[in-house]
């Protein structure tokens, strides 16, 4: 070896002593993430940055890692689960498979974030808010001569047959959402019965929330049902995407961030939740990641393009009920047996 080259390599060796010093001395964070992937490697990105601690992340839907937890809760990997629709993180706190932390970032959140944080005894906290309803690819919809659905009612309409997709309830949190809604809507054997007369114009149950509406953007199926935000991500990046919500009214999540219970790095765990409740790690979401959820920081501003959610009917969509293990597992159950089941 040329003594330049002995140089070069010292000089190497003493950048990966420095690095390994640093994270040595910052630790480590396992991140569970049920965001879309891109948002989840921009926050991965900028909080290495911003603390000097290495995160390893993996992103899951919110009912692959409500399992996951469960699966794991005699020996825990994670140390926090951030986004995923709001009930399984409510089951997750119920069945004590994460922990109470109050954030001192708790009064910059707008109330609905910090009502998650009070259901769930300290449990979860809310890190966005997103509306559901339907997804469409306008020029398959011309080509087939289909009209935009603009309530429930439209997507029962047999020219949709084989024409909808949406994600399986088991897996996604977004599809336990549209379920749950469904039946505040009108009771639960009208939303079965409903779920049942769809399921002939519903081609395919994906595993995730973002599932059908990708398959629409790429002209797979005509319509999803999805949250619209996702929707509107399609249309930004350029897709024939449309989107509406129901005329009847419909249901939101309150996407939300937990502490596994068992954490191995605690300190590092609540850093990171103070940190992703910040108005900076809440505009990633939409710098990084073209992502269109509200925000639950007050101060961190709704994303241009957002859906406006003043103009569309909510209903009160009971946290309470749906984020219940004894009620997700019964309605799952029922959705399996009745509906998931049938042939097609
Ligand atoms: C997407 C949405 C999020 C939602 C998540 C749920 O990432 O943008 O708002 O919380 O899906 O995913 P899941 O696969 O559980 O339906």
């Amino acid at each position: 070896m040329k003594i330049r080259d002995i140089g070069f390599s010292i000089a190497v060796a003493a950048a990966a002593l420095m690095a390994t010093t640093r994270v040595e001395a910052q630790g480590q964070l396992n991140l569970y993430c049920s965001v879309q992937v891109e948002w989840c490697q921009a926050i991965v990105t900028n909080f290495q940055k911003a603390t000097g601690i290495v995160v390893n992340m993996t992103q899951r839907g919110s009912g692959e890692n409500l399992a996951q937890l469960r699966a794991e809760a005699q020996n825990p990997r994670a140390d926090v689960w951030f986004g995923g629709t709001g009930d399984p993180h409510l089951v997750a706190a119920e069945e004590n498979l994460t922990i109470a932390y109050k954030s001192p970032m708790l009064n910059q959140l707008h109330l609905w974030a910090v009502r998650q944080h009070e259901v769930s005894k300290g449990r979860t906290v809310g890190v966005y808010f997103g509306a559901v309803g339907f997804g469409f690819n306008t020029e398959l919809l011309a080509k087939k001569k289909l009209a935009k659905p603009a309530c429930w009612a439209d997507l029962l309409k047999p020219g949709y047959k084989g024409e909808i997709q949406m994600a399986n309830p088991n897996s996604s949190g977004t599809a336990y959402v549209i379920i749950a809604t469904l039946v505040q809507l009108w009771g639960e054997e009208q939303a079965m019965a409903y779920l049942k007369k769809l399921h002939p114009n519903v081609n395919a149950y994906a595993r995730t929330g973002t599932g059908p509406i990708k398959a629409v953007a790429r002209g797979e199926t005509a319509v999803s049902l999805s949250f619209v935000h996702d929707a509107v991500t399609e249309t930004n990046a350029g897709f024939p995407v449309g989107w509406a919500t129901p005329c009847e009214g419909t249901g939101y999540e309150i996407g939300s961030m937990s502490i596994v219970k068992g954490s191995r790095n605690l300190a590092n765990a609540k850093k990171f939740y103070d940190w992703a409740l910040t108005p900076d790690a809440q505009k990633l979401g939409f710098d990084a990641a073209g992502q269109l959820q509200m925000p639950t920081n007050k101060s961190a501003p709704l994303p241009p393009n957002a859906p406006d959610l003043t103009k569309i009917k909510l209903i009160d969509y009971d946290v309470v009920k749906y984020g219940n293990t004894h009620e997700r597992k019964r309605l799952l159950g029922r959705w399996d047996t009745e509906i998931g089941s049938l042939p097609r």
